[in-house]
């Protein structure tokens, strides 16, 4: 009876899952590239007009970007008229930013709140002269973050476990829809940071510690957000690529540490993110609060002008991240005052929008300064000719900026079909991690004990950028919208499912950990709930990879003295060090920041209803000192340490691979040759499984990677069903950085491999010829 529920089950949910997946793939990144994707670098007669009309004064506030996190009356909740006169009229400033609650400590701002906010502001500037209306930047990262009520999505590094193209744009249509229908047109979103250091606060902001992966699911996310030059569209925002470059590799893992990386390594790892999403045609850029070999970035000639506008030859807009300008003066100490903090950055004539974002003083210093000759004109007319060409692209050239309060799209905003979107994400990005014995699925009449402190919690499921900047402010933010582990359990069962908390978040005992020990021995298993509070940015950071040491006591504890299968459910927004007592764990699911529809996936997963198929998109080392370990730059000897590697999942069912077949030996700079593998599904129920093709270039001038990810696609399986999946090599699949910077493929033997399957092939370049040059 229970085998056949299992199944029945798992059909129903492969099914949508399957749907989520139909348009996936690299064809449907093909669909939006063009030479120029958003023709970003052409203008229009238009802008050239409204450019050469406009003031110095206001060019040089389009330039300028404002928190309305400062501009809001506390006592009203609602934008201080005074001050939006102030920023609009007088400073002419054209871009705002930010959750308006940023100082009020609530909830964010409701859908209605928002766009009576963004009516007052833009009906502002139809009494300006120029009526350009302004321009509304916001971290929509995981959905609608900072709209109340919309439905937010697996983080980043959540999404980026389900190695599903389609599950990523899926979430970016729904936040764009969201976050659009507000009023706000310009998202800051995706991360395509490289997450090197895992102690670094931001890992879950990111796609993991594959360069291919992340570029792969930053390019889908940014079609999902902006639609094939669909700027305009009432459902979409124009995207963000950040943080350029090299913010992750923070030497110490805290946040805003300074990045040791050379230049080789830079352009290597750090730069194809970008330069796929460049070609799903993302609108802007932000540069990062980094500093590489102590060039800060926003100073950075070599990073912003050569880098990212001569060699990537990006033409959209570029921002500053937060007061990034303003910190060259301090704490970085390169200007010695603001004034030639502004000039140094302004000078370069690459920054197009600062996000100053607490005064306006930018736009009376940028001014004397071109007054006095210090800054060309010329460079302020080419970052307006930019906004405003952003501007028209977005629509806000055509249209006062004003949203209709009765908008369908505002209707729509938290609906039940995008929570079963969110939920879909969801129930892919769970990683089996360990399954001793077959512990999972339990039965549905198992009695249950579930502890630990993220056992019963929306808030540790669902992380930072969660309608505060830190994260939610309490459960009841989430006005019943979700599902804790615990509710998920009891959601599938009659049996009991008790919950004993044991540990705070902190790690603190709430209960004698010996009696609870005691008491899970009468239940017939344990689902431990451990993980991390939510956190952004500098707030998150660690002196220690281990999690709290008392959520570990508890792990030992029940480990050692609870006689029945317990179950290991981590939650939390980097790969946390538990100790090696996780290996006497029955079973362990990795969860990572999953979102408020969490629990379901997970209870689902451990019932069976649905077969797991997340792959870990990081290494997960169970050492404290291996922060910077990942796949491709291991070598033996730390072999041993690595507990479970980039790519590591597992499933209810046995996947075979066969016939990996190459089309030809040789590769050829001018020809490619055909990969193909067959997955067979061995088990009895359906599943899904991340095919990922890797690699390994035998020897080369510069010490190769041990593999590479190359290409992955995510398949179906009916029981017994088989699928081919194929991937073409060019020469751009086997390219690297050489010692000399330069991109190159060199002649010699590689290897590609998919799961145990190996096959090698040759590069043969023309007589005495080493390498071949090879451009993005
Ligand atoms: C973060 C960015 C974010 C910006 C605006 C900064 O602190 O680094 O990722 O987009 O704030 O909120």
């Amino acid at each position: 009876m229970f085998i056949f529920q299992l199944v029945f089950f798992l059909f129903l949910n492969m099914e949508s899952i399957e749907s989520l997946d139909s348009m996936s793939g690299r064809a449907r990144l093909n669909y939006c590239k063009y030479p120029d994707p958003t023709n970003l670098g052409i203008t229009s007669e238009r802008v050239e007009k409204l450019l050469a009309s406009l003031s110095l004064e206001e060019k040089i506030g389009q330039m300028t970007q404002i928190n309305t996190g400062n501009m809001t009356d506390p006592v009203t909740k609602r934008l201080d008229p005074k001050l939006v006169n102030f920023y609009v009229k007088e400073k002419k400033v054209g871009s705002f930013l930010n959750t308006m609650y940023e100082k009020i400590n609530q909830p964010p701002p409701t859908p209605d709140v928002w766009v009576e906010s963004i009516n007052l502001l833009q009906t502002a500037y139809k009494e300006t002269r120029s009526k350009i209306p302004m321009i509304y930047g916001i971290d929509s990262v995981h959905g609608a973050n900072y709209v109340y009520g919309a439905t937010l999505f697996p983080q980043q590094l959540g999404l980026a476990a389900t190695f599903n193209r389609t599950a990523a744009r899926v979430t970016a249509e729904v936040t764009a829809k969201d976050t659009r229908a507000v009023g706000i047109q310009w998202n800051f979103s995706p991360i395509l940071d490289i997450a090197v250091n895992k102690q670094w606060p931001r890992v879950y902001e990111t796609f993991g510690e594959d360069p291919y992966l992340a570029g792969q699911l930053g390019a889908e996310m940014i079609i999902g957000y902006q639609g094939c030059n669909e700027l305009n569209s009432p459902v979409k925002v124009a995207a963000t690529m950040k943080h350029f470059i090299g913010y992750s590799a923070s030497r110490s893992g805290k946040d805003v540490d300074g990045s040791w990386a050379s230049e080789r390594i830079i352009n290597d790892y750090f730069r194809p993110s970008f330069q796929h999403a460049m070609e799903a045609g993302a609108a802007t850029v932000m540069e990062s609060y980094s500093d590489i070999d102590g060039d800060h970035i926003v100073n950075s000639k070599k990073y912003l002008v050569d880098l990212l506008r001569k060699q990537m030859n990006f033409t959209g807009t570029l921002v500053t991240d937060w007061e990034q300008i303003n910190k060259l003066h301090e704490p970085i100490h390169i200007a010695p005052t603001i004034k030639d903090a502004v000039r140094r950055v302004m000078k370069l004539g690459t920054v197009d929008v600062s996000m100053v974002p607490n005064d306006a003083d930018f736009v009376d210093i940028l001014l004397e300064l071109v007054r006095e000759g210090k800054v060309p004109e010329a460079f302020i007319d080419q970052s307006v000719r930019r906004i405003l060409n952003l501007k028209e692209k977005v629509g806000l050239l055509d249209a006062d900026g004003l949203v209709d309060p009765q908008s369908v799209h505002l209707a729509s905003i938290g609906s039940a079909s995008d929570a079963g979107k969110s939920l879909d994400a969801a129930r892919e990005s769970i990683i089996l991690l360990q399954n001793n014995q077959h512990t999972l699925p339990l039965p549905p009449t198992a009695r249950i004990l579930v502890t630990g402190p993220t056992g019963d919690s929306l808030s540790y499921l669902t992380g930072g950028w969660t309608y505060t900047w830190q994260g939610p402010l309490g459960e009841d933010d989430f006005q019943g919208k979700g599902t804790t582990i615990l509710q998920g359990l009891r959601k599938h069962t009659k049996a009991a499912v008790d919950y004993i908390q044991g540990v705070d978040i902190e790690g603190i005992p709430s209960t004698s950990i010996a009696d609870l020990a005691r008491s899970a021995n009468d239940y017939d298993a344990v689902v431990l709930c451990l993980g991390e509070k939510a956190y952004t940015e500098f707030k998150g950071n660690i002196n220690d990879m281990h999690l709290p040491r008392g959520q570990i006591n508890l792990l030992e504890t029940l480990v050692k003295d609870v006689h029945k299968p317990v179950i290991v459910v981590l939650s939390q927004g980097r790969p946390r060090v538990t100790g090696p007592s996780i290996r006497n764990a029955s079973a362990v699911l990795g969860s990572f920041l999953v979102g408020p529809y969490g629990g379901d996936a997970i209870s689902e997963v451990i019932y069976g209803i649905t077969n797991p198929s997340g792959k870990l998109p990081i290494t997960y080392s169970n050492h404290a000192n291996d922060n910077n370990l990942n796949y491709y730059r291991r070598f033996n000897e730390i072999y041993d340490n690595v507990y479970w590697e980039f790519g590591h999942g597992l499933s209810y069912t046995t996947y075979s691979y066969s016939s990996l077949v190459l089309s030809s030996a040789t590769i050829a700079s001018n020809s490619d040759i055909q990969a193909t593998v067959t997955v067979t599904n061995t088990g009895t129920i359906p599943g899904k499984e991340a095919v990922l093709f890797y690699i390994t270039d035998e020897y080369r001038s510069i010490s190769p990677e041990v593999k590479k990810l190359r290409f992955f696609e995510k398949i179906y399986l009916d029981p017994q069903q088989s699928k081919t999946v194929s991937f073409k090599i060019s020469l751009q699949d086997l390219a690297f950085y050489n010692a000399e910077n330069l991109r190159v493929t060199e002649a010699g033997t590689f290897i590609l491999s998919v799961s145990d399957l190996k096959s090698k092939f040759e590069l043969i370049l023309p007589e005495g010829q080493e390498s071949v040059r090879v451009d993005f």
